[in-house]
Parts: C-alpha cells; sequence; structure tokens
C-alpha cells in the first residue's frame, strides 16, 4: 500500500511535467496552404496548370480501359498508381496523405492498392492504415554486411492476378526476409509545391548561399556540400539525397519506378519479366495530336505551382522565427533564395522561402540510410524544405514520426559513429598509369550543436519554434 501510494504520487508529478513541456501543435487546420497555380501567371499559362494538375491526376491500370483508371501501362512492378496518390497532403501536389489530416483524413492508400483489380499482394508489415506512404530500398544485395551495395527501390507490388494482367506470375519480394536482415529503408513522398522556383535558381545562388556565415557554420561543425550531374556538372537538388537534375528527370523516374510506367525519359520497363509485359514501350510517349505526354504534363504541374502560404502571426510563432534563426537552424535551413531569369510571367528574380540550402549534410548513424545516390553517401541528406512543414503529417524521409519535436532530435547523433570511405583505382590511360584515392572519413551529425542549443532553450522558446514550424 505504501509503495503504491509512493508511485502514485511520482506519476501525478511526472504528468504535471510533462504538461509543462513543449508539445508539437499538430498539423495545421483550415484550408490547404498550397495546391493552386504561382499567383502571376498569365491565363494561358494557368489553363496549362490546370490541364496538367488533371494529368497529375490521372489513375493508371495496365490496359487503361478499366473504368476510373484509363491511362495506361501499370506495373509489372508499382508502389502507387497515380502521382496524386502519394503527392497528396494538404492538396494534390503535397505529401503522403494520412488519417490525422485536418484537410482530407484518409487511411493510407497503399493498403487498399494491394488488392485492387484481383491484384493478389500481401500487404508489408511497414505499409499500415495509420503511418504514411512509403518506397523501400534495399541496402545491400542479399543483406549481408559485406555484400555488394544494392540501394534501389524494390517495388512494393506486382500485377499478378489482375484482371488486366492474365499470365503475369510475378512475385513481390521477400520483404520479411529482408526486414529481419536489416536491410531495408524507407522513403517517404516530399512535397512538390513550388518546386518550379528552385529548378531555376541559378547554381551560383546556392553556391553563394552555401559560402556564406561560414566562420558561424565552421563554429558549430556545419558544413555541407552539394550534389552534382556526373552529366554537366552543375547541381542536383530534387529528392532526399538532392540526387535528380529537373522535374522533367524526376517526372520521368517517378513514373517509371512508382507506377511501372515507361516513358521518353526512363523508356525501359523495369522488373520486365516474361508474362508480364503488355503495351509496347515507352508506355507513355508524346501525343502525335498535341504533342504532349503524360510525364512532360507531370514536370509543367510542378514548375507551375505556387509554394505553399505562411501564416506566421502570432508573438509566439514571430519569435520562434527568430529563435529559429539565433539557435542555427537556418545556417541549414536557409531563409531564402532567389530564382533567375523565367520563361513564366512574374517568376523571374522572386525571392521565396524554402527553408533549405538544397545542400547535402552529414546527419550521422541516427538517420543515416546506407544509400549512396551520387556524390551523397551513407548519412547525407539534402537539407529537407521547411515550407508546407505546418500542414505535413508524416517527417524525416523514412516518415519514423508525426512529432515535429521528435524530427528536430532526431538531427543528433554520437560524434563517436563515424562513416568512412575509400576508393582507389588503377588503371592506364594515355599511355600513362593512373592510380586516383579518395578518403573521407566523417563522425556524428552536422546538426548536433544546433540542437544542443535548441536543448538549451527554455520550454516555452522551444513551443515558440515549434508554433512557428506549424505556422509554415
Ligand atoms: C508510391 C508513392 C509515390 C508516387 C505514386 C509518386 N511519388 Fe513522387 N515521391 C515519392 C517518394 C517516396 C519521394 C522521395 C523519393 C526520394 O527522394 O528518395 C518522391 C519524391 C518526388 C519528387 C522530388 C521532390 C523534391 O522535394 O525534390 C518529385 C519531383 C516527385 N516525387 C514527382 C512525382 C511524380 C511526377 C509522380 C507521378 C509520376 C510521383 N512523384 C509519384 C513517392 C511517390
Ligand atoms: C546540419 C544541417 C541542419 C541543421 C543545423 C538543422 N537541420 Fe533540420 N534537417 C536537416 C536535414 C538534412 C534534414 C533531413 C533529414 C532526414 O530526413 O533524414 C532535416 C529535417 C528537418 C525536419 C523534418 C522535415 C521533413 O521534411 O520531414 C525538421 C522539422 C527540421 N529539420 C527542423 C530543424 C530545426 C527546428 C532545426 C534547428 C533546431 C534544424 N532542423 C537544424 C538539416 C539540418
Amino acid at each position: 500500500m505504501f509503495y503504491l501510494r509512493i508511485a502514485f504520487v511520482a506519476a501525478l508529478v511526472l504528468g504535471a511535467g510533462a504538461l509543462n513541456a513543449q508539445v508539437d501543435p499538430g498539423p495545421r487546420s483550415g484550408s490547404p496552404s498550397a495546391g493552386g497555380y504561382y499567383p502571376t501567371l498569365s491565363a494561358a499559362e494557368q489553363a496549362l496548370f490546370t490541364q496538367a494538375q488533371g494529368v497529375f491526376k490521372e489513375i493508371n491500370s495496365v490496359s487503361g480501359t478499366i473504368p476510373g483508371e484509363e491511362s495506361g501501362g501499370l506495373g509489372p512492378t508499382f508502389n502507387g498508381n497515380s502521382c496524386a496518390m502519394c503527392h497528396a497532403q494538404p492538396a494534390v501536389g503535397g505529401s503522403s496523405p494520412g488519417k490525422k489530416s485536418p484537410q482530407n483524413p484518409v487511411p493510407n492508400p497503399q493498403v487498399g492498392l494491394a488488392k485492387l483489380d484481383g491484384a493478389t499482394n500481401t500487404v508489408p508489415s511497414f505499409i499500415t492504415a495509420d503511418g504514411p506512404v512509403r518506397e523501400a530500398r534495399f541496402i545491400t544485395a542479399s543483406g549481408q554486411d559485406s555484400a555488394p551495395l544494392d540501394g534501389g527501390v524494390h517495388g512494393l507490388y506486382t500485377i499478378r492476378g489482375r484482371s488486366d494482367a492474365t499470365g503475369c506470375n510475378l512475385t513481390q519480394p521477400d520483404f520479411a526476409g529482408e526486414l529481419a536482415r536489416n536491410n531495408v529503408i524507407f522513403r517517404i513522398p516530399t512535397p512538390l509545391f513550388g518546386l518550379g522556383l528552385v529548378e531555376n535558381t541559378p547554381d551560383s545562388t546556392l553556391q553563394t548561399n552555401l559560402a556564406a556565415n561560414l566562420t558561424q557554420k565552421a563554429k558549430l561543425g556545419i558544413s555541407g556540400r552539394f550534389n552534382t550531374s556526373g552529366n554537366d556538372g552543375t547541381i542536383t537538388r530534387f529528392g532526399w539525397k538532392a540526387q535528380n537534375k529537373s522535374l522533367a528527370i524526376f517526372a520521368g523516374e517517378a513514373y517509371n519506378v512508382e507506377q511501372g510506367v515507361s516513358n521518353e525519359v526512363f523508356p525501359n520497363e523495369r522488373s520486365a519479366v516474361a508474362g508480364c509485359v503488355f503495351n509496347a514501350t515507352p508506355e507513355d510517349a508524346t501525343s502525335l495530336t498535341d504533342g504532349s505526354s503524360d510525364a512532360n504534363n507531370f514536370a509543367v504541374f510542378m514548375r507551375l505551382t505556387a509554394p505553399s502560404k505562411p501564416s506566421t502571426s502570432t508573438a509566439s510563432q514571430i519569435n520562434g522565427q527568430g529563435l529559429f534563426g539565433s539557435v542555427g537552424c537556418a545556417l541549414c535551413h536557409s531563409l531564402s533564395l532567389t530564382t533567375g531569369k523565367s520563361i513564366f510571367t512574374g517568376m523571374s528574380s522572386v525571392t521565396y522561402r524554402p527553408y533549405s540550402d538544397f545542400a547535402l549534410h552529414h546527419m550521422g548513424s541516427n538517420l543515416a540510410d546506407g544509400i549512396n545516390q551520387g556524390a551523397a553517401g551513407p548519412d547525407e541528406f539534402r537539407t529537407a524544405p521547411l515550407w508546407g512543414v505546418g500542414q505535413r503529417l508524416f517527417f524525416l524521409h523514412d516518415g519514423r514520426t508525426s512529432d515535429l519535436l521528435k524530427a528536430i532530435e532526431a538531427h543528433t547523433s554520437p560524434g563517436s559513429d563515424c562513416v568512412s570511405s575509400q576508393n582507389s583505382l588503377q588503371f592506364k590511360a594515355n599511355s600513362d598509369l593512373f592510380h586516383p584515392f579518395s578518403q573521407s572519413y566523417t563522425c556524428g551529425s552536422e546538426a548536433n550543436e544546433v540542437i544542443e542549443n535548441f536543448n538549451a532553450l527554455k520550454t516555452s522558446e522551444k513551443q515558440d519554434i515549434l508554433n512557428f514550424l506549424r505556422s509554415l
């Protein structure tokens, strides 16, 4: 009895403490802060946006003849059947939908997709009705830590059993086995609003921004570098690891990887096994009548979307905005960038607020996913743009949390956890022997000291930062 009472008192004290702690206020309600076209566009450009948005919402089946799924080319493997299925919150073009949305509460559509039109897929354990839309990558080829790297996306589902895929016997990857070998990592959709501004930002602007405040960055252990294209040497900026060069390339890749629709940018079917290929390729191609393709429409839609509109107004949010700068968040999550000259009305020399430097940073073992994409190594990620974060439901590359405070705390990792890579080659060219050697060694997260600053704030100040983030 006595012990019981002590336990009860302790629970009360802890409870009171929890009430005083800072809490993520959760996704902002009210109308979506984005989803429309860039406000200064001409009437013709607005019409183009609206048409492209319609194509972005189309649903794919294998044959393109199933009512309601009239766009063809789905599979043989896929993670979704429409761009808008995954890019949905708080409006078409956004991030993962979910049940906790104040705007459009829906369960994860990947659950229902498993058996659509007679398909026989089982839902992998990491896809749940309450969780985010996800895609899966395997770290190594066999799950052994010394095996060659894999890194690729493995489609969740196949078209086997579908009424429009008779004869296809392709089975799903062994997700349970790979999970047991700790070989699976996840990615959730990033929002697409305002990406035309990002695409049209000159490399020199990004370089100047990354080179700013160098002394302050160095003092806090922040460096950062850009991922670049092996083809033309310019900065790549799209995706969690800034792995993709342009919206057209991302659109083509997503159509092939997420939906299994081959197209003019990515013309070869993935997992094109015998019995599962039903259409001539590319499945999406330039129309002979109006010169458009689905992939091109997707890129146009993304290029012409308006960025999310922040609602920062309360004293707490405004205070949080200041603290976001003073503790050092803005050293990576850059406050503003300016576009170059644009072909679209009113989109030239626009200063916008993405809250990202679009550079890669070492984030340490807590966030490392073991995937290499271009220059991005196992623990490097593009600073996640925070515009629109106020109406998002899931955070971090794998969607591990819905709580902004947890997303912030996940930025830290022990300085004793190091990533090293070494590359040595030997070859003869131009009648000379070359043996180039490169080595890199980094320990812990570049954000460690900034998060220490954040943790040292008063509870009410941390709350101000959370309130500020939910106003974006
Ligand atoms: C099954 C869900 C799913 C579908 C369907 C899907 N995406 Fe995505 N999208 C993702 C995920 C996951 C990412 C993050 C990928 C990464 O960086 O690893 C992403 C990222 C993107 C990005 C990068 C944006 C940025 O922040 O840099 C673009 C662009 C994009 N998708 C366009 C599209 C288009 C166009 C379609 C339709 C052809 C599409 N997506 C269909 C899940 C999806
Ligand atoms: C060293 C650079 C760096 C610093 C400093 C930094 N961040 Fe980040 N932040 C990142 C990167 C990189 C990611 C993406 C990590 C991932 O998903 O694995 C991220 C992700 C986030 C996310 C999740 C966004 C999303 O799209 O899911 C939030 C919220 C966030 N940061 C807030 C903050 C706040 C608040 C601070 C300051 C207390 C801060 N960050 C400091 C680099 C940084």
